[in-house]
């Protein structure tokens, strides 16, 4: 039985390990985060994801998945390390590479001769091929081949990513490491998952392309929609129309407050890094970073318009996680939004299915609502900003008789709006105008 150790159980990290063990392979997580491990141990998931905790309990149980905070001896005793540490954003955008160099030293400290080791987290162009001459710098006698195998996996849905990948890219130019990870993989062979097989630089690229590329489909929606309003379009018979056109397909077409996230964000603005280190023109890119953030402050420059002033009015803010089905809120519109909500003086309601906790710990003080009704009460407007699918069946007599104004600003187009003129909302959407 091939024995996996994963450093790292953020996202990524967690998601494999479970993922793997599920596979039928032994296999052990680890991560510095003491606290983290614990509750890992008792079969509980730090993390918010569908089907994660019951795939976490049935492998536990199954005697195929541990976890531990001891490093060096889970390297030791593993074929193939998988690195899903974090690489979080400096402050000139490009990546912060020390929790993957500081895995790759103890790797190179304590694997067995002929472990495969395996980067799964997102690093600039480069870094693979860099972490395998660190690793020999580090310990000459070491025989470990390194492998970039990039995830794709999206929040909320990151489970199902896992078994049902669009596809698996593998950077290598081991042989020997090529065999080790088909065979690892080779449950999705029976459902036909196609394997790109390439150079370590190529499959790091693909990560990148491919998020910013998403990140640019987002943004030009947004545009769009932005546009559509003034000159009376309808966004959505507009993406569905483009959609139908399969050279351009129609996901990736909902217009909102801003994209947010682990990923977009800090991947747009590392890839203009690497742009700019290698003196390539990234400018398309870098407009997408800064459309995106023109995008989140249209929400209040609308929100204002629509009020007059922002200042003493009571907002209810209902959506913090940068998208549904997650309690991520890294990189939300909704902190932008609330931030500079207060800084104009108004006053401030949030209410999240999941993800409230972590807001409230970011920005304290809040009036935190147990139910979304309940942050309606009083409310001058209303401003939804995650596409939860609790808030589609809002119903808008209750509404109207919680709040005390009548302004609703649904960047996500989640609410019903047929009774939106019987009770006189003053009501946006995104990319149309309600004739
Ligand atoms: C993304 C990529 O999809 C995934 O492949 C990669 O590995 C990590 O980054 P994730 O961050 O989980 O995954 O979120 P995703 O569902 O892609 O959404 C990203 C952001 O774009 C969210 O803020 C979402 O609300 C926004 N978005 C997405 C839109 O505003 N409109 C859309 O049509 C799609």
């Amino acid at each position: 039985m091939t024995h996996i150790t994963v450093i790292g159980t953020g996202y990524v990290g967690l998601v494999t390990a479970v993922g793997l063990a599920d596979f039928g392979h032994k296999v052990t997580g680890v991560d510095l985060d003491t606290s983290k491990i614990s509750v890992l141990q008792k079969g509980k998931s730090p993390i918010y994801e569908k089907g994660i905790e019951e795939c976490l309990q049935r492998n536990i149980k199954a005697g195929r998945l541990d976890f531990t905070a001891d490093i060096a001896d889970a390297v030791s005793r593993a074929d193939v390390v998988f690195i899903a540490v974090g690489t979080p954003p400096r402050p000139d955008g490009s990546a912060d590479l020390s929790q993957l160099e500081s895995s790759m030293d103890c790797i190179a400290d304590n694997a067995r001769n002929n472990t495969i080791a395996v980067i799964k987290s997102t690093v600039p162009v480069g870094t693979n091929r860099r972490m395998q001459e660190r690793i020999f710098k580090h310990n000459p006698a070491a025989k470990i081949e390194l492998v970039s195998n990039p995830e794709f996996l999206r929040e909320g849905r990151a489970m199902q990513d896992f078994f049902h990948p669009d596809r698996i890219v593998i950077g290598t130019d081991s042989q020997e490491a090529r065999d080790v990870l088909e065979k690892l993989y080779s449950p999705l062979n029976l459902i036909s998952v196609p394997f790109v097989w390439c150079n370590m630089e190529t499959a790091e690229l693909i990560k990148y392309a491919s998020n910013a590329f998403l990140a640019a489909k987002v943004t030009f929606i947004n545009q769009m929609s932005n546009l559509a309003e003034v000159v009376g379009a309808d966004i959505h018979a507009v993406a569905r129309a483009m959609g139908m056109d399969g050279r351009i397909s129609s996901k990736f077409l909902h217009p909102g407050p801003g994209y947010g996230g682990s990923c977009f964000p800090k991947d747009t603005r590392a890839l203009a890094a690497i742009g700019d280190a290698h003196g390539v023109n990234m400018s398309l890119i870098k407009t997408v970073i800064e459309a995106n953030e023109q995008q989140k402050m249209r929400v209040l420059d609308q929100l204002k318009a629509m009020l007059g002033s922002l200042t003493d009015k009571n907002i209810a803010v209902l959506g913090l996680a940068f998208k549904s089905e997650t309690d991520d809120i890294r990189e939300a519109p909704s902190l932008t939004v609330v931030r500079e909500l207060l800084r104009a003086s108004a006053r401030v309601t949030v209410h999240d299915p999941a993800a409230m906790d972590n807001f409230c710990k970011v920005i304290p003080n809040l009036t935190a609502a147990s139910s979304s009704y309940m942050a309606l009460e009083n409310a001058d407007a209303l401003l939804i900003l995650t596409d939860w699918n609790e808030y589609r069946s809002l119903d808008l007599r209750i509404i109207a008789e919680k709040m005390r104004g009548r302004v609703i600003l649904d960047t996500r187009n989640v609410l019903n709006k047929s009774l939106i003129k019987e009770y006189n909302f003053i009501y946006r959407g995104s990319g149309y105008r309600l004739d």
